[in-house]
């Protein structure tokens, strides 16, 4: 039975794995009050390669497990589960807020963009479901979008390859045919991806504004909070409840590498 959520209770983040750290890392730069739960399904990763019954299966146990600890608010920091089935967490948490990935990265984009030649990365099913290039042309018709899957970025950033040589050439295959588009702005349409953008980055060049949908969904979040009055009034920032469905000592070190923080404890729980 759900309590009715207050402004102290915490805001529950979910991924497939590691990449909704991103969003993690946005929000507690941003919200430094809050309460952060955050659950990456590492027994399940990658979703970006898997059907869309079973996306929306998971995305149902990912919202029941953040569920659980009452929060006020539901943010789905994984594109997949953004453009696949947000629906079904907003069924499933209803009558809390809940904030996609997607839409905040697709309207930062429209604003970024000078030359309306946008290029989307993100994982095959995202890219299939064609949300982005829906979100953008909602937003501006005239705006061409130019989407590739990355599929290997996802075990990259998992494995903790953020400056490596082999990530540095899978990115300069990937990008090549968008940055033959002349694109001026890249979505990273997937909540991995910025552990990666460094090399992302370089790889694109000066000329090509980068787009991190964790800090937009994140600024998104701070003004729903604030409009609503639901910000937290906490004056020292507590250390987020993370939890994972597998290999909690494997997630802690990326935690580290990618946080640059010490690692509170990583909860293992069932799905
Ligand atoms: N981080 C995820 C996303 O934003 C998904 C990666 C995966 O599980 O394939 O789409």
């Amino acid at each position: 039975m759900q309590r009715t959520p207050t402004s102290q209770s915490p805001i529950g983040i979910f991924d497939s794995g590691v990449g909704g750290l991103t969003v993690l890392k946005a929000m507690q730069k941003l919200l430094p009050s809050e309460k952060l739960l955050y659950f990456g399904d590492t027994a399940r990763v990658p979703y970006g390669p898997k059907s869309q019954v079973t996306i929306r299966r998971y995305a149902e146990d990912d919202t029941r497990i953040l569920l659980r600890h009452q929060p006020k608010m539901i943010i789905v920091a994984c594109n997949t589960v953004s453009a696949l089935a947000l629906d079904v967490v907003e069924k499933t948490a209803d009558p809390l807020p809940v904030l996609g990935v997607l839409e905040a990265g697709a309207d930062l984009a429209v604003e970024v963009t000078r030359n309306r030649r946008i290029g989307v990365i993100g994982t095959q099913a995202t890219v299939c479901s064609n949300a982005y290039a829906y979100a953008i042309n909602k937003a501006n018709p005239d705006i061409e979008v130019f989407s590739t899957a990355c599929p290997l970025f996802v075990p990259l950033a998992e494995e903790g390859m953020l400056n490596h040589e082999a990530t540095r050439l899978i990115a300069q295959q990937y990008l090549a045919p968008l940055l033959a588009e002349r694109i001026d702005t890249l979505v990273l349409g997937c909540t991995h991806y910025p552990i990666l953008r460094a090399v992302i980055e370089e790889t694109a060049g000066s000329g090509v504004q980068i787009i991190d949908s964790a800090e937009a969904v994140a600024q998104r979040a701070a003004s729903m909070l604030g409009s609503t009055g639901m910000e937290a009034s906490r004056t020292e920032a507590t250390l987020p409840h993370l939890m994972v469905s597998d290999l909690p000592q494997k997630f802690s070190t990326l935690y580290h590498l990618f946080m640059n923080a010490s690692v509170p404890d990583v909860e293992l729980v069932e799905v």
